[in-house]
């Protein structure tokens, strides 16, 4: 028997996106996204919004920005909330996030995100770079003539990187990144009772892992995050709950997003040769494609804002508390910053100013991490594996809060 608040979290996954068809055959343009045609390349479809002019507002009573000049503002602005006056936001049932630090406003964000920073300081991340080569060249030995991009060389990597960030010991590593796969899966919505089941139980599953490692550490610390953020517990900054929440969101922030880089610029790659091969001849131009693939197809494309007080965009009062949609996906590809936006160039010296990572005091923990992750998987891909290309058809997610494959054949 299902209880009464998993009847509720189903029905209103279901709920949502029913209604979301409605409004999208009514016209409504955001509503729209979420249909498989649009999923699938929904760039014209920001364009369409885009030329609706600077705010715009559906029949769903949501507001949407694209440009890369709202977006950027709205981001850093200390008036818009990740959740209404009132502690909502849309989506909450079904976001394994939802009572994290992402998910908060100040004064706990800033209190929570303080004690997690000292885990990613620069001279730290760097010192990580020679266990991430290790890492990614020990994946790409295993490999055979085909394989699956996503689940033996993209999901693989930043999972074994977080594991070691964590410090979660090898004994632990594949259940590990079983639960972290299954609860971020859960960002596709929920569409049946046993997908339920299963996240609910990997969710009470990650919490028993983590509360016996931070038991671990409190008596016996050492260098890693965990060790860190029990410190933090000692000196009363963070709350035994709310360290467990931390370590989850470092999981799945740190992979769903990472997994997604590495899957799309697979194909990114596989569908211009041109490209790979100047990457091939020029594997030190490896950075600046990460911001390329990032800018060009932003892992995390919309994020959620809601003001507290009223605003105004561009002359556009908005209510207070109404949702605005900061299409940063759409703004990645603003011509006023990037000229001739849709082409997909790793030269281009003005892709760092994507807003892939967000914005503001939300702005992306995990940034430098991924970057290094994203310079030595591709470096590595285009020296070890020059001939890399499709073997059949990658299979797209069906999600619009995270944009990625399934699947992503591929042959060496
Ligand atoms: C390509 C990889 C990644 C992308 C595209 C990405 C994207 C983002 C974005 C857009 C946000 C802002 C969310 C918002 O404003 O509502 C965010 C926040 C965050 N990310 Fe990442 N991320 C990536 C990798 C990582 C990694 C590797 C980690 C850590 C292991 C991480 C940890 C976090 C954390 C902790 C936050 C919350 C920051 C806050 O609310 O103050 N991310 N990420």
């Amino acid at each position: 028997m299902l209880t009464l608040s998993e009847v509720r979290t189903i029905a209103g996954s279901l709920a949502i996106r029913g209604t979301s068809r409605l409004l999208a055959e009514a016209g409504d343009l955001v509503c729209a996204l979420e249909s498989p045609r649009h999923l699938a390349n929904p760039y014209p479809l920001y364009e369409r919004i885009r030329a609706k002019g600077p705010v715009y507002s559906g029949l769903s009573r949501v507001y949407a920005i694209t440009s890369h000049a709202l977006c950027s503002a709205a981001l850093r602005d200390p008036g818009l909330g990740v959740r209404t006056r009132a502690g909502q936001m849309i989506g909450e049932s079904t976001n394994a996030l939802a009572d994290t630090f992402v998910s908060m406003d100040e004064p706990d964000h800033a209190r929570l995100r303080k004690v997690a920073a000292p885990a990613f300081r620069p001279k730290l991340i760097r010192q990580m770079r020679a266990s991430v080569e290790a890492t990614t060249h020990r994946l790409l030995d295993r490999l055979g003539d085909e394989f699956d991009m996503m689940t033996d060389f993209a999901a693989p990597l930043p999972i074994s990187v977080i594991s070691d960030l964590l410090g979660i010991p090898a004994g632990d590593r594949g259940r590990f990144a079983r639960y972290g796969q299954i609860v971020g899966r859960a960002f596709d919505g929920l569409s049946s009772r046993g997908h339920l089941r299963e996240y609910v139980a990997a969710v009470a599953d990650l919490r028993e892992l983590f509360s016996r490692l931070m038991a671990e550490r409190r008596t016996d610390p050492g260098e890693d995050a965990i060790s860190m953020l029990v410190t933090a517990e000692t000196d009363e900054k963070i709350t035994a709950d709310e360290l467990i929440a931390t370590c989850r969101l470092l999981l799945i922030a740190g992979f769903e997003t990472t997994v997604n880089m590495i899957g799309n610029a697979t194909v990114l790659f596989a569908e211009d040769r041109d490209q790979w091969q100047l990457l091939r001849s020029r594997p030190d131009l490896a950075p600046g494609a990460v911001e390329e693939v990032l800018r060009y197809e932003s892992p995390l494309p919309m994020l959620n804002r809601y003001p507290h007080e009223p605003y105004e965009i561009d002359g556009h009062p908005i209510p207070v508390d109404r949702p605005i949609i900061v299409i940063t996906a759409a703004a990645n590809r603003d011509a006023k910053v990037f000229p001739d936006p849709h082409r997909f160039d790793i030269t281009r010296p003005e892709a760092v100013q994507h807003l892939a990572f967000g914005g503001g005091p939300h702005f992306c923990l995990g940034a430098p991490l991924s970057r290094l992750e994203g310079d030595v998987a591709l470096r590595a891909l285009a020296e070890r594996l020059p001939e890399l290309r499709l073997a059949g058809e990658a299979v797209r997610r069906k999600s619009t809060i995270i944009r990625g494959f399934l699947s992503v054949p591929v042959m060496k």
